[in-house]
């Protein structure tokens, strides 16, 4: 047993000559809340679609739960629960009936208890009052959330959503990110999709960033964290000299601009072997640089993303 619950090498999906995804090499370590993270048509479904077997890859490997994709699947699949885009259910039948009909279809389900588990399914993703109501009334939002209910129906080992909490409102969502972190808690491993950075950024271990079907970086969140370059900013009566102080220690100056109070404000990199922000500050004061601002900060995550995307994220919905 490797210690990566999902691990793709090269993997690629073509439609046509359009690549969807583009040598993707994925490593999502067993116990994480692992986020793919990209916006619309990064490719984020057609990978989970190739994981699960839904869709065949073009080429590369993927591997779950140590078991070959799509050779070993069946020996992986009653182990993993997912939800995936638009999951289908019987607009005629309940909540609870559609549930029964799922969890008959798998043969770890006993039936003595099924009513049991589609009960406390239903009850964690907080649909226990709709139960009897049938699917056709039901809002986007309680048919993603009957979507998760099947996923959990049995204990499973990995768990794939592919944008779990769409169709949800604040509240809703609120609720998936508890149920996430409580299963992961429980030792579950969680593979997520969203093109929400905000929610990643609250509930994920790791992230994979996805774009037009590319990898564009990957690791733990405080690794892609501390992935953006440090910059610090300051304001001075004496930018020349300032500046002059600033390339000394190795910082590069890349911009300055009048502040309002007649003195500048300079930005600088601050690269990793840099001097510590408190000895620069000291070096400033001591070369007679008047400093009347100083300030050290990484990019935002956001910042982050949009340099590696090249486009904004929808952080509000
Ligand atoms: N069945 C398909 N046929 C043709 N193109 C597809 C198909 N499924 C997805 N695509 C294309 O592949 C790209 C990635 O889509 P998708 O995996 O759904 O992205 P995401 O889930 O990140 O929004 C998009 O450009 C999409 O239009
Ligand atoms: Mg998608």
């Amino acid at each position: 047993m490797t210690d990566l619950a999902v691990e793709t090498r090269g993997l690629t999906k073509r439609f046509g000559h359009q690549l969807a995804v583009d040598s993707l090499d994925l490593a999502a370590p067993r116990g994480s809340v692992f986020a793919l993270l990209g916006p619309n048509g990064s490719g984020k479904t057609t990978t989970i679609r190739m994981l699960l077997g839904l869709a065949a890859a073009t080429g590369g490997t993927a591997r779950v739960l140590d078991h070959e994709v799509p050779g070993g699947l069946g020996a992986a699949l009653p182990q993993v629960g997912a939800l995936i885009e638009g999951p289908a259910f019987y607009p005629f039948l309940t909540g609870a009936d559609n549930l029964a009909r799922l969890d008959a279809a798998d043969p770890r389900g006993r039936a003595r208890t099924r009513s049991h588990r589609v009960a406390e399914a239903l009850e964690r993703v907080g649909l226990t009052k709709a139960a009897g109501k049938k699917v056709r009334a039901y809002s986007l939002g309680m048919k993603q959330r009957l979507g998760l209910a099947n996923a959990l129906l049995l204990p499973r080992e990995l768990l794939v959503l592919d944008e779990p909490t769409n169709g949800l409102d604040p509240q809703g969502t609120r609720e998936v990110r508890s149920l996430i972190r409580s299963l992961a808690d429980g030792g579950t491993t969680v593979l997520v999709s969203s093109h929400l950075l905000a929610e990643v950024e609250q509930v994920s271990t790791h992230a994979a960033v996805m774009h037009q079907g590319r990898l564009k970086a990957q690791g733990t969140l405080a690794e892609l964290r501390a992935a953006g370059t440090a910059q610090v900013l300051l304001r001075t009566p004496d930018p020349e000299a300032a500046a002059a102080e600033l390339v000394r220690f190795g910082l590069v100056v890349t911009g300055r601009q009048q502040a309002a109070d007649g003195s500048t404000d300079l930005t600088a990199t601050l690269p990793e072997d840099a001097p510590a922000p408190e000895y620069l500050v000291a070096e400033l004061v001591a070369a007679g640089v008047g400093v009347r601002g100083f300030e050290v900060r990484r990019p935002s995550m956001e910042e982050l993303f949009v340099a590696l995307t090249g486009e904004g994220f929808d952080v509000a919905r």
